[in-house]
């Protein structure tokens, strides 16, 4: 199949199209590099545009000919939202609604979405279902509601098949530290392997169901090739909670290091626990097995230490 990854030279993107080229798909890519890095994509044989999901000529040039489209272009991150909501809004609101306009156009009749379980923000019921009340904390998770409820809506009015998945934590090989709005688990692996302490906002308490990068993909791939959809929002994570001291303890294991912490201030913004229910997930994908958390990790901190040796 010929599938369009917008946002493809991203963390989550690149892992898409190695594994989506595996599989034997084609595999289109649209992205701007505000966030992403063409060389995410070294190697791979994919058909690539540089250009904005904002910019029609550009949007409609990377549609033509797709069978789905994988939307991950964004403007990532809480602080950064706090920071320039118009930025957000722009990339992950309006380009939303551009991806889907190309889509219409092109009749391209699946599209699958990331929006995020920070859509669910001030809700403190654990774990998060659903059809649960929704109350963003931050201009970013204002964004991703919107842009998977535009999603959801051309589904019934327009008739295209859509998914729009609330992805929790991702965290794996490709995602990178080294940037201000870096996420945690890069975070702490970096400070780690410079001998830093590793910065916790807050006590350490905060929670979240981090789910590994492969098993995302493995979701995604699936419902390109069985052309899953359907009417509401699904979690995609797996139920898991685990604190950021927990987290710590578990990249001491697999890394036979031990960390020191540095506490710091909550940041805005910031839930203060996540977890997903996960029984539409299961219902429409019940073949999908999580990677562990061990495993995943053991992964990422390989995939750093390659880089590390890399640059030795
Ligand atoms: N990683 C996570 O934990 C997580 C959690 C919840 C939701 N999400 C969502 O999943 C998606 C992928 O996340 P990621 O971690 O791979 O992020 P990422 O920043 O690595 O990838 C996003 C990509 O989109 C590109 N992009 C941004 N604006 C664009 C535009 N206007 N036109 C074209 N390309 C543009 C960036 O250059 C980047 O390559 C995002 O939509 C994100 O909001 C991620």
């Amino acid at each position: 199949m010929q599938i369009l990854i917008t946002g493809g030279a991203g963390f989550v993107g690149s892992n898409l199209a190695r594994m989506a080229l595996s599989q034997g798909h084609q595999v289109k890519v649209i992205d701007d590099l505000s966030t992403g890095y063409r060389d995410n994509l070294d190697g791979l044989d994919v058909d690539f545009v540089e250009g904005s999901i904002n910019d029609r000529a550009q949007m409609d040039r990377a549609m033509a000919g797709v069978d789905s489209v994988v939307h991950l272009a964004a403007l990532g991150s809480v602080p950064r939202s706090i920071e320039n909501p118009i930025a957000t809004h722009e990339a992950n609101v309006d380009g939303t609604l551009s991806v889907l306009e190309s889509a219409r156009a092109h009749g391209v009749g699946h599209v699958l979405f990331s929006s995020s379980s920070s859509v669910y923000g001030l809700n403190p019921a654990m774990p998060k279902q659903e059809r649960e009340w929704v109350r963003p904390m931050s201009p970013y998770a204002v964004s991703k509601l919107a842009a998977e409820q535009y999603v959801l809506a051309y589904g019934t009015a327009y008739g295209i098949d859509t998914l729009a998945f609330r992805f929790f934590n991702v965290y794996g090989p490709g995602q990178r530290a080294g940037h201000v709005y870096a996420a945690v688990i890069p975070v702490f692996i970096d400070a780690l392997m410079k001998g830093e302490p590793l910065p916790i906002n807050g006590d350490g308490s905060n929670s979240r169901d981090f789910t590994f990068v492969g098993t995302v993909c493995r979701v995604l791939l699936d419902a390109i090739e069985r052309r899953v959809s359907n009417a509401e929002p699904v979690n995609l994570a797996f139920g898991t909670n685990t604190t950021l001291l927990e987290l710590i303890d578990e990249i001491a294991e697999v890394s036979h290091q031990v960390p020191e912490k540095l506490h710091r201030e909550p940041r805005a913004g910031d839930v203060a626990h996540s977890q997903a229910n996960n029984d539409s997930l299961r219902s429409l994908f019940p073949d999908v097995e999580p990677v562990s958390l061990t495993e995943g990790l053991t992964a990422t901190y390989e995939w750093f230490q390659q880089g590390r040796d890399a640059q030795e």
